[in-house]
């Protein structure tokens, strides 16, 4: 009795939620599961298995294959398991002579339509159908393969990373409802009856055509080879696996990898993962080949002057190198002359070796991580409301949302994981409040209509929630109870006078922000009252002049509803890359040590200062456009960057250029030879996600384990470098493995004291902070209480960007990304997903293409009052009048050379959201401006 470990790996059907427990006897053995549990499932607990083709626990149940039909006592007929729920008592018998004759019947009907190819197939030991035909005991097909079935059916090759076979498929609709169910992008229907049924993926029946994301959702679901990784056709089936976690965006999705010999030839996404439950996007799942790209740089080479070519050296030449230099330029031009970038790309090891590295034996404090440029505000303004520079909630509480609001951010392009469950929520009937300059397809998509699109100006975002918390307060729809008992009522009265004032009424803002104050007034009113609501936000909020008042305005407006310490609501930032979270907990900002604890605290200090047996300066170091500033005055002259391309992702690039070409050394640690490493001195060659160990820790502070599963091709991993120049400089930095830098990092910082390899090797994630009062995690934070003892409100004036339309520029551009490449696409551009999206275009509205005589595809030139690019328009109503749109990932375009040096007023994050510009057309097509072709990623194959 009583099966509650798991025995069988596809356990069937999904997982029950009910908290009741009913008792059954399956085959003589009891077991007890929850309500609503599938017979097929409480068999696969209690470790008896029942055949099943049509049925997988990541799907809903179908019933349509009868495969896995039982006899029931007292019922009549043969019921599929997969279907009947279990009741109290109720006792089954899943094998019998009539049983197993039936499902060799149904074997026998599938076995009919199916070419008898297994031993050359690829899934060949790997396919449920060839397993079951085993199972069943099937020994002959008396129907023969002449009738109409799908065995003639041409393949479909068309999507670069799988193939879908038809003549392999059984019908079973797994696909059909991976992609309804999982992906909520509803791009596969099945057409025809019977033997002529047809899995089709949109009108043309062509993968690359259809809405298919490429998710790889269906080839997951597949239990056969009809839907197969073209990596696996070629390679064979892998031989080993090991888990590891994704290093694209900040879901932070857990994949097994899987290895051929010593070849990575899939990547599976892991149905335990506690942030993506084995769902994943294109990029993780299949454009992780750029790890195998030709362009990888796996030598260390030097130059002593940018114009010199590079010369390939020995790791111990670099690494004295770096170390000379940077000591000679101290003693030149003093201990502030030097400093470091870190990589929200990297792990939480090597950006605290850094940090390290800084303030341990450079002796200053000048250390930044490139999460200055998105997410900054995120952490000033949530640890000054709420006590913790982080995210509330879990995604998974998002499935407890009644309303959601998703603010600059587009989460089914930047978050794709996370946007597929967002869209299951709103499926399931949550209302959605959308507000945005453009219309992300949230907006409007199948079975998707957001109850209010705020398509505010650029710059504006201020202004639309300072006139949301005024409807809000002006109409008494706060919650008084949780602000009396959970906030400083002194501030919050101080913050109703202000948010009462009329330049705060959405009548006002209308003007401002060009919303018509109805519909201000019926997202305030839907967001107050429409249940548990949840905010979700990216860098629509945080990259702007006001970027952290607007974090501060949208902790008012969870404060002042209620919408905090529950699931279902929250304050949600999205990280963009994989370990923004983790690299600014790490102590990558020039004024806190790990766990945001200021450098000018004497205990604080004390503690590293005993640790690593250094005095540590207490004054914070430089930010990275101080960096520049200081480096343009002839004060900053050395800078070891560590996986980050500043050329790309820093505003105002000239700027950039003329502070590097300054330098006497900068040293580029990357996997490839980047746009900053033009004016580099050194370059260092790195690690992929796939070559080292380490941790992730994603936006909803989960820390998950990295595992090297093949050797560094450089034969380094990055903190044995940073380790090896420490050492070189004269200090001892030493570890064995990167979880002695964990062991450090917790016993230095209070909220990750409980953190360990051993302990996440356990538990799969952990959700900081972990610690004697949690020791395995935080899912929800500011449950009973804020961190920082009463919530605290903020008064959040608007101010209106610097940045003007004028009649030169006449304009606003803001940006974005797409789905298929990633942030300056130094990973994506290097893979098949260039099929999908192969260089940045700037969207226009019909209006203004008309007004200034632009065709869609024309090259047009956009100009800022900083500089000028050269792209493609494409025209779309997607973004309002007044307003044009582009993405970030190519290197040809350089977008940020137009855009301005404004930041935010409290961490200078830049505004990359709002800058005044024209657009003219350009009638030739320039050299200025190049697209990846084919032959590009013809290195990157697996
Ligand atoms: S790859 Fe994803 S989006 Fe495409 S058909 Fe399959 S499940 Fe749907
Ligand atoms: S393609 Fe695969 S998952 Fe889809 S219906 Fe055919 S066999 Fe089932
Ligand atoms: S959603 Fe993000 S973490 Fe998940 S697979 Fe895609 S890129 Fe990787
Ligand atoms: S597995 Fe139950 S009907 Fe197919």
């Amino acid at each position: 009795m009583a099966f509650v470990d798991v025995k069988i790996k596809d356990l069937g059907t999904p997982p029950a939620r009910s908290s009741k427990l009913v008792t059954v006897e399956i085959d003589g053995i009891k077991v007890k599961v929850p309500e609503g549990t599938s017979v097929l499932r409480a068999a696969s607990i209690a470790g008896i298995r029942i055949p099943k083709l049509c049925a997988t626990d990541t799907l809903k149940a179908f019933g349509s294959c009868r495969l896995c039909i039982v006899e029931i006592e007292g019922k009549k007929g043969y019921p599929a398991s997969c279907t009947t729920l279990v009741e109290e008592g109720m006792k089954v018998r899943t094998h019998s002579e009539r049983l197993e004759k039936l499902r060799r019947g149904i074997m026998e009907l599938y076995i009919s339509d199916h070419p008898l190819d297994c031993l050359t197939c690829p899934a060949n030991g790997n396919c449920e159908l060839q397993d079951m035909a085993g199972y069943v005991g099937l020994r002959e097909v008396r129907y023969g393969f002449d009738g109409k079935n799908h065995l003639k059916l041409p393949k479909d090759d068309s999507n670069p990373y799988f193939t879908f076979d038809p003549s392999k498929c059984i019908v079973c609709y797994r696909c059909v409802r991976a992609c309804d169910e999982i992906q909520n992008t509803i791009a596969l229907t099945v057409e025809g009856r019977g033997f002529a049924s047809l899995v089709k993926p949109g009108p043309t029946g062509r993968f690359i055509t259809s809405e298919c994301v490429s998710c790889g959702a269906c080839v997951f679901a597949c239990p056969t080879s009809a839907l197969m990784e073209k990596s696996v056709i070629e390679h064979g089936m892998p031989d080993r696996s090991v888990k590891t976690t994704c290093a694209f965006c900040g879901v932070g999705c857990s994949f097994n990898a899987e290895v051929k010999g010593d070849k990575v030839v899939r990547m599976v996404p892991n149905k335990e993962g506690g942030a993506n439950h084995g769902h994943s996007c294109v990029k993780g799942r299949f454009a992780w080949v750029y790890v195998y790209s030709k362009d990888r740089v796996t030598k260390p080479m030097l130059r002593k002057s940018i114009d010199e070519p590079w010369r390939e050296v020995s790791w111990e030449e670099a690494i004295n190198y770096v170390a000379n230099e940077f000591r000679r330029i101290q003693e030149k031009y003093g201990k502030y002359s030097i400093g470091a970038i870190t990589s929200s790309r990297c792990t939480n090891e090597e950006v605290y070796t850094i940090q390290k590295l800084v303030r341990a034996v450079f002796g200053n404090n000048n250390v930044d991580t490139c999460a200055r440029v998105c997410h900054s505000p995120t952490g000033y303004g949530l640890k000054a409301a709420f006590g913790t520079s982080a995210g509330t909630n879990n995604f998974d509480s998002v499935l407890f949302a009644d309303v959601i609001m998703v603010i600059g951010a587009n989460p089914t392009e930047g978050h794709p994981v996370f946007g597929a469950l967002l869209k299951r929520r709103l499926r399931e009937g949550a209302k959605l409040i959308v507000i945005d300059p453009r219309k992300i397809e949230l907006v409007k998509t199948p079975h998707i209509r957001a109850d209010y699109h705020l398509q505010l100006k650029p710059g504006t975002n201020v202004a639309i929630l300072n006139a949301m918390a005024h409807t809000i307060v002006s109409e008494g729809l706060e919650n008084r109870e949780f602000i009396e008992k959970r906030c400083d009522t002194e501030a919050y009265k101080k913050w109703r006078e202000f948010i009462l004032r009329p330049e705060n009424s959405p009548e006002a803002v209308e003007k401002i922000a060009g919303v018509p104050a109805e519909l201000i007034r019926g997202a305030a009113r839907l967001y107050a009252t429409g249940g548990r609501a949840a905010i979700y936000y990216g860098l629509g909020v945080t990259e702007h002049t006001q970027g952290t008042t607007a974090v501060l305005a949208l902790a008012n407006l969870a404060m002042l509803t209620g919408n905090v310490g529950r699931e279902g609501t929250g304050v949600n930032p999205l990280r963009g890359q994989n370990n923004v979270q983790g690299s600014c907990d790490m102590g990558s900002f020039p004024h806190e040590f790990s766990g945001y604890r200021h450098v000018s605290d004497p205990e604080v200090r004390k503690l590293f200062e005993d640790a690593w047996g250094v005095s540590i300066d207490p004054e914070p170091g430089l930010r990275i456009p101080n960096m520049w500033m200081l480096a343009l005055e002839g004060k900053f002259k050395g800078i070891y960057i560590q996986g980050e391309d500043v050329l790309q992702s820093d505003p105002d690039v000239h700027r950039v250029v003329e502070a590097l070409k300054s330098m006497e050394c900068v040293v580029v640690h990357d996997i490839f030879m980047n746009e900053t490493a033009k004016y580099a001195h050194v370059f260092l060659p790195g690690c992929s996600f796939l070559e080292k160990d380490g941790t992730f820790t994603n936006a909803e502070r989960r820390i998950q384990l990295v595992r090297q599963v093949i050797p560094p091709m450089c034969g380094k991993q990055e903190w044995e470098v940073v380790m090896e120049i420490a050492k070189a400089m004269g200090y001892n930095m030493h570890y064995n493995h990167a979880s002695e830098i964990m062991d450090e990092i917790a016993r230095l910082t209070p909220t990750f004291s409980g953190v360990s390899y051993e302990k996440l090797e356990r538990l799969g994630s952990i959700q900081w902070p972990c610690n004697e009062k949690a020791p395995e995690g935080t899912p929800i934070m500011h449950k009973d209480s804020f961190v920082r003892g009463k919530g605290m409100f903020h008064i959040t004036a608007f101010v209106p960007s610097p940045e003007r339309t004028t009649e030169r520029y006449p304009l606003l551009l803001t940006t974005g990304r797409t789905l298929f490449q990633y942030n300056v696409g130094t990973q994506t551009r290097r893979t098949p997903n260039v099929v999908w999206y192969k260089e940045d275009v700037l969207e226009i509205h019909p209006n203004d293409a008309e007004e200034r005589g632009i065709k869609d595809g024309d090259y047009v030139k956009l100009e800022s009052r900083k500089g000028w690019v050269i792209l493609k328009a494409k025209i779309s109503d997607r973004v309002a009048p007044g307003v044009v749109y582009t993405t970030f990932h190519f290197p040809e375009i350089r977008i940020n050379v137009v855009t301005t040096d404004y930041s935010d007023w409290a961490t200078n994050c830049p505004e990359y959201k709002v800058t005044a510009v024209q657009v003219t057309p350009v009638y030739q097509k320039p050299e200025l401006v190049g697209v990846y072709t084919e032959k590009e990623f013809a290195g990157a194959e697996v």
